[in-house]
């Protein structure tokens, strides 16, 4: 559960990042739903029960598809970015602006899901906008992937599982290496190959 009420809509550099969204050709800063996107409704929808989370939630279509379909009790969605929480919200779903896990309680959450920003980066090409916070994973690809893994085991409930989609262009085999030390068994539960990368999505549950 959220400790902290959301933080209010706006920012004060809220009108330069949309300048620069712009720019680029991308008339939205809330991240279009895509095929990752899909790939994540379609295993949260057979596997989330309980109080669901969608970190990253963006427009909160995936957390929509998971309120109306599967067996969740509760779904929230969390994003750092004010335009898409309040997306979500005009979805009907229960969003709070947030980094990562931070405002949640330990072992709150059943069931946690994740569409992370992945593309790794050149630190010289980073755009400052909500594009690219919903894209950039800094160098590696997974630096929002590591700090979510590293906060993940205080949230999640003692049978709770968190579905992390990961790319190709990620390192899948350094994911998987990463959650293992962080205390989690993973299974694949879905996969999907495109041209320039292979999309997945990790079941993580704590090991006995
Ligand atoms: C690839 S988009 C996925 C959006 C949506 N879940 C979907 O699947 O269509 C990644 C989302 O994570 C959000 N995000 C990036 N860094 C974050 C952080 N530290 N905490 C919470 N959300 C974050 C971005 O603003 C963006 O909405």
């Amino acid at each position: 559960m959220p400790e902290e009420e959301p933080a209010s809509e706006e920012t004060d550099d809220s009108t330069t990042r949309d300048a620069l969204a712009a720019r680029r050709g991308l008339d939205s800063p809330v991240y279009a739903p895509a095929e990752d996107s899909g790939l994540l409704a379609e295993a949260a929808v057979e596997h989330a029960r309980g109080v669901t989370l969608e970190v990253g939630t963006g427009s909160g279509w995936v957390a929509e598809k998971v309120l109306r379909v599967s067996d969740a009790t509760r779904v929230l969605g969390s994003d750092v970015n004010p335009h898409a929480t309040r997306r979500a919200r005009e979805r009907g779903v229960e969003a709070v602006r947030a980094d990562l896990l931070s405002p949640f309680r330990e072992e709150s959450l059943d069931t946690v899901l994740f569409n992370p920003p992945y593309l790794p980066t050149d630190p010289d090409n980073e755009w400052d906008d909500w594009q690219e916070a919903a894209l950039s994973g800094g160098e590696s690809g997974r630096e929002s992937i590591e700090p979510f893994l590293d906060d993940l085991p205080r949230v999640l409930a003692p049978d709770g599982v968190a579905l992390l989609l990961v790319s190709s262009l990620t390192g899948f085999a350094d994911v998987v290496e990463y959650a293992v030390d962080a205390g989690f068994r993973a299974e694949t539960v879905a996969e999907e190959s495109f041209p320039f990368e292979t999309l997945s999505i990790l079941a993580l549950r704590r090991r006995e």
